[in-house]
């Protein structure tokens, strides 16, 4: 199979890369992230959820990140609703697409929304429905594709079992995510591969974790395969407060510098991204987990 000539990427850096951040960080500091994203040439942006706020506190902003972003044209801005008194929040701010999330993992999925694989399906489908009747674009992320934290290794059939479940309630496309890192190229095929029995090739994506260093492998595993739709956190930020020492996602800088070294285009300015990267970085206070970033910004200042 020949790759693909281009990739789509969203960055859920204000999402996944923030949402883990002890201290808060201010809702400027997050609008200002997305408009410096948007400034780098992304057209998808993960802003921001629409959970309980005990749960996850640093989303708690999620009405004034939304209402302070600028939209322009062009650019897609997702949200997670995990039911319908999410997506009833969200619908006043408008999101482009809203993304349900769910785990191949029975455990994880008790640990992260409180609820079986089979009660989640439930909760989203009138979410899924009403997003769809609103116009709006519906993606479901999958956690726990490969390993849980809990239950240890996930069987592609897990996989296959859940991308039908959200095949039945109209979930548009998905996400196999590798929350903890674990997967090696391999054992991503497969994951894959078992999403790929539900969905076609061009509404799959890859998220990956890079908890282990294997993102990147990860990716090109995938890309392989066809999968031309991949998700990566500006700086490698972030982590899931439900699946503990797992670590940001393969950092978007790097994920781009591989891409437009095999010639595959993004539609990103890798620059600026890096800009952004190092911008979010101090904000926080630590430097960029990025090794792109991290080797860029070293040879700018040469
Ligand atoms: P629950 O406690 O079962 O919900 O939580 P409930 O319906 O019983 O409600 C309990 C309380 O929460 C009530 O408030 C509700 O009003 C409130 P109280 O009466 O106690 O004051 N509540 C809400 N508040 C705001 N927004 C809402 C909402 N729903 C209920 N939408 C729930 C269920 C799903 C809400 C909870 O478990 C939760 O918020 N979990 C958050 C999980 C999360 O955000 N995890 C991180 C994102 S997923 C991820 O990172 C993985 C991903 O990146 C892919 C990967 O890498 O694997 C996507
Ligand atoms: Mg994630």
């Amino acid at each position: 199979m020949s790759l693909p000539s281009r990739v789509r990427l969203i960055d859920v850096g204000p999402r996944d890369g923030l949402q883990n951040e002890k201290q808060p960080v201010p809702a400027e500091v997050k609008i200002a992230l997305v408009h410096r994203l948007q400034a780098a040439g992304l057209a998808e942006i993960e802003v921001t959820s629409y959970v309980s706020p005990k749960w996850v506190p640093q989303m708690a902003d999620n009405h004034a990140v939304m209402s302070g972003i600028r939209r322009p044209a062009g650019v897609r801005h997702s949200v997670l609703t995990p039911n319908l008194k999410g997506f009833e929040a969200a619908l006043a701010d408008a999101p482009d697409e809203i993304v349900v999330f769910g785990a191949a993992s029975e455990a994880f999925s008790q640990k992260n929304i409180n609820c079986s694989i089979a009660e989640s399906i439930e909760r989203f489908a009138p979410v899924v429905e009403a997003a769809l009747a609103a116009g709006m674009a519906v993606r479901g992320a999958m956690s726990c594709t490969v390993g849980c934290p809990y239950e240890g290794d996930i069987a592609p059939e897990r996989v296959a079992y859940l991308a039908g479940l959200m095949k039945g309630i109209g979930v548009q496309r998905v996400d196999v995510a590798d929350t903890i890192g674990v997967g090696t190229p391999r054992r991503v095929q497969a994951a894959m591969e078992a999403a790929l029995r539900h969905y076609g090739i061009d509404e799959v994506s890859g998220h990956f974790h890079d908890t282990y260093g294997q993102a990147l492998a990860n990716t090109l595993a995938a890309l392989e395969m066809g999968v031309w739709n991949f998700q990566a956190s500006v700086a490698g930020l972030g982590g899931c407060p439900y699946a503990k020492g797992a670590t940001g996602n393969v950092a978007s800088e790097d994920l781009v510098f591989m891409l437009h070294g095999m010639g595959i285009e993004t539609g990103i300015d890798l620059d600026a991204l890096v800009d952004a990267g190092a911008w979010i970085s101090e904000q926080l206070g630590r430097p960029t987990a990025s090794r792109v970033g991290r080797a860029l910004l070293a040879r700018r200042a040469a």
